[in-house]
Formats: structure tokens, sequence, C-alpha cells
């Protein structure tokens, strides 16, 4: 019944341009997708959101850094050494899996054969499990030699450590203070999975907050609180679709002391779409040995150099769509222009989160007096607000094609508009309709998305 949900989440997304297969006329790529246009308005909403909650901080800078890094920044972070999933391969059908979630059973029933595992597709025998990195690596420039070896950034992460410095000189920051950036990670994952769950390109909000050493419990936990609210504040999603999963040692990535996930109950099951790390002072010591530069914090109050700790929390765009898509999914029954109950499939998106905003519709689309004054009302409002407008088919059509997409307001113009300037304003959730003055629709709308 839940992966039934999820299937049909994953068909609306596709049919109604939100999120598509990358590449499909060439019969795809595994892991990589497509934004269509709800699905872009849907992305940078998001964003948006989380720039509003961490800008309004006066101590968070805001950098755009490469996405492309030389091989030295990934020794130093670690990730040259540590970025790995265990890999193993089967034998007969040289599928590969990861063993972590070849024993968790996520492929699963595993068969077991003179004390080994045997492949869950064909029953073949598996190979030893290797370390498989999962950076993409590239050369930078003509020559391909180990010191022009370039990776994709698995994180945003190390721009981030290596403009500390920067940023304390140019901001003249001072502790606590943090670093943000969003951009594009990429990991060679040896299994995508599960829509845009697990892909091998995708986007990251990021931010690492450098903190005195004695207080970087303290503002663990505010990090925490601070990340998870705004997934019931800014995001509207349900309290009781969010988790708080601590790591356990064995989760910890190299870098880290101590991390608090949220997860999100998936219809797949429930899986992490941030993460809240401790980094400790591990980053900047790297950068400092590697670099040969001086990373340290001048502390006015000991009058000594420190090496800051840095919170980190780490969001990823996909994830937090996914999430949002199977929060706001939902299917009910309402009372069709002709009396009838009718099903539908209604995404009850909070109104300033909708990709579409409103809609406008003329009631008749066979009247010209009808659609030049819904023309004339689209006219009015697009400046402000995301709109569509459309005249093809019966209004309750209209309706249906608008819940799909979670549009919370859809106006209409009917003979009445014509004589009295007012229009009708149908609500998603309730179908209730209202009727407006054209010259007051851009105010009650506005009032209408406020968050
Ligand atoms: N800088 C820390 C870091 O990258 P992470 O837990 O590996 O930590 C942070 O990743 C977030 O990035 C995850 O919570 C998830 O939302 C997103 N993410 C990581 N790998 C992903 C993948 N393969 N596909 C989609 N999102 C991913």
């Amino acid at each position: 019944m839940k992966e039934d949900k999820f299937e049909k989440i994953i068909k609306l997304a596709e049919k109604r341009g939100f999120v598509m297969k990358s590449y499909e006329i060439y019969g795809g790529l595994k892991g990589f997708y497509d934004f269509g246009p709800l699905g872009v308005l849907l992305k940078n909403k998001i964003k948006q959101l989380w720039l509003k909650d961490i800008l309004n901080m006066p101590n968070i800078y805001l950098i755009e850094t490469p996405i492309i890094g030389p091989r030295i920044l990934y020794e130093a972070s670690g990730h040259i050494e540590n970025f790995y999933d265990r890999l193993v391969e089967c034998k007969k059908c040289h599928n590969r899996f990861r063993e972590d979630q070849l024993l968790k059973g996520e492929y699963g029933e595993i068969k077991i054969k003179d004390n080994k595992a045997l492949c869950p597709l064909c029953q073949g025998e598996l190979t030893e499990a290797r370390n498989f990195n999962l950076m993409f690596k590239t050369y930078i420039g003509p020559v391909e030699e180990l010191t022009a070896e370039g990776y994709l950034r698995p994180e945003t992460a190390q721009g981030i450590f290596i403009n500390f410095k920067n940023i304390l000189s140019s901001m003249r920051a001072k502790l606590p203070f943090g670093i943000a950036q969003i951009g594009k990670s990429f990991r060679n994952e040896i299994t995508p999975k599960n829509f845009v769950f697990r892909v091998r390109e995708f986007e990251q909000m990021e931010i690492e907050f450098f903190v005195k050493p004695e207080e970087n419990e303290k503002l663990f936990g505010f990090w925490v609180e601070k990340r998870f609210n705004w997934y019931l504040n800014f995001l509207g999603i349900k309290k009781e679709n969010l988790i708080k999963h601590i790591q356990t040692k064995d989760e910890l990535a190299h870098y880290a002391k101590a991390a608090i996930d949220i997860y999100y109950k998936f219809p797949f099951g429930e899986d992490e779409i941030e993460g809240i790390a401790n980094r400790t002072d591990y980053d900047l010591k790297r950068h400092m040995e590697y670099s040969k530069e001086d990373l340290s914090y001048f502390d006015e109050e000991k009058k000594e150099k420190i090496i800051p700790y840095v919170i980190e929390p780490s969001a990823g765009v996909e994830r937090i769509l996914l999430a949002l898509l199977c929060d706001v999914y939902d299917e009910d029954e309402v009372i069709s222009e002709k009396g009838k109950l009718e099903k539908r499939i209604v995404m009850r998106f909070k109104p300033w989160l909708a990709p579409i905003q409103a809609a406008v519709f003329p009631l008749l689309s066979n009247r010209t007096n009808l659609l030049n004054k819904a023309k004339e009302v689209f006219g009015h409002l697009k400046n402000n607000f995301v709109i569509i407008y459309d005249e093809n088919g019966s209004i309750g059509r209209r309706y249906r094609r608008q819940d799909e997409i979670g549009t919370p307001y859809c106006i209409t113009i009917d003979f009445q508009t014509l004589e009295d300037e007012t229009v009708t304003v149908r609500d998603r959730d309730t179908t209730n309709q209202e009727r407006i003055r054209i010259e007051e629709l851009n105010d009650y709308l506005k009032e209408k998305f406020k968050i």
C-alpha cells in the first residue's frame, strides 16, 4: 500500500513536470534526473526558505565556490582515503551491491552458501568486498597526470573551509559565525535508488558554523533544534513524519565526533534528509597541515590563538523536495461542478510553497467577453505572482489539474464579473469559493502567501 503511494507520487511528478528521468530518449542514465518547470520552482522555493531562515542571522555569510577541486583538497579533507563504500560484485550476473545494504537486506533476502552470502538477484557467487571511492575523478588541463587530477566535489563544505581565513578578514567576522553555500555535489553512488532520494548529482545547502571549542556542544544542540523547526515552520512538514536520529559510532563520518540526522518517514522507509554534524577542528587542522597556511583564530578574551570547532547542518535539496511531495500528496473526494462526488489527487503544499500560486480561468471558453476579462485579470496579477491562465476544458477539469499540482487558489471570471468587477476565488483544500473585487485581488493574495 505504502509502496503504491510512492509509485503514484513518482508518476505524478513525471507527468506534471516536477521531475523527469535524465537522458530518457537515450535510454536514461541511472542516478540522474531533470527538473521540469514545477520542479525548478519548488526547488527554488526550498532554497529561498533556507536562505530566509539563515540569512536573518547577522553572522552567516553566503559564498559560492567551484565544483571541481584539485586532488590536494581531497587529500587534505580525507575524502581520498576515507570516502568510500564497500562494494561486492556478482561473479555471474556482474551486478554490484553495497555490502552494508546487502547485509541489511535492502536488496531482498540473502541466501548463504559455505558461509558466504549469494547474489540476491541470481544466487551467483559474490566477490570479496573492496573499497569503492565515491568521488568522480577528472583531469584539469590537457595532461593526464597525478598532479592534474581533479574531483567533482562530494560536498560543498570543503570550498567553505578553505575560505575561512578570507571571511575572517574580508567580513571581520567574530566567532561564532557561519559560512553557507548552496550548490551541486556529486557522488558516484553504487546503487542510486528511490527516485531522487539517492542520486549521483544533487544539490546541497550547507553551513559550516565556526565556534569556540568550549561552545561546541551547546551550539550543536542549537542547530539541531533550529533545523528541525525549519521543516515544521517553513515547509509545513507534518511533525509525525520527522525523526531525529542520533548516529551511532559506526555511522559517523571520518570527520565527525557526533551527528544527528533528520529523517523523514518516506513510503519506502524512514531515511535521512539532513545531517547536523559536529566536525570538531578536524577540517581546519587538516587544511592547515596540507596548505601550510595559518587558519587559526585569535581569541580576544583568552588572548591566544585557537582552532575553531565546526557545527555543520547539511541538507540535500532533492531529498527535501521528495519528502515534501510525499508529505503533501493526498487523495480525497469533492463535489464536482455537476453536483456528483468525484475523486481527486490534491497536493496540499502550504500556499507560500506551491510552485504555481494561482490560476485564472474564464468560466466558459467560447465567450469572447469572458476571455478578454480573464486575460485582463491575469495581466493585473502576473507581475506579482507565479500564475497561469487556462481556458481549456470544463471548469471541473481545470480545477482538478490545479489540485494535482497544488495550486492553492483558482480565480474564475464569470458573468457576474462583467457586471460588478468581482471574481470567485476557490480554495484548493476546502473548495470553498469567495467573491473578491478585482482591485482587491493583489492584496488578498499577498496576504494568503505570507509565511
Ligand atoms: N558535508 C556533509 C555531508 O555531505 P552527508 O550526510 O553525506 O553530509 C548531507 O550529506 C546531505 O546531502 C544528506 O542529508 C542528503 O540530504 C544529501 N545527500 C547526500 N548524498 C546524496 C545522494 N546520493 N543523493 C541525494 N542527496 C544526497
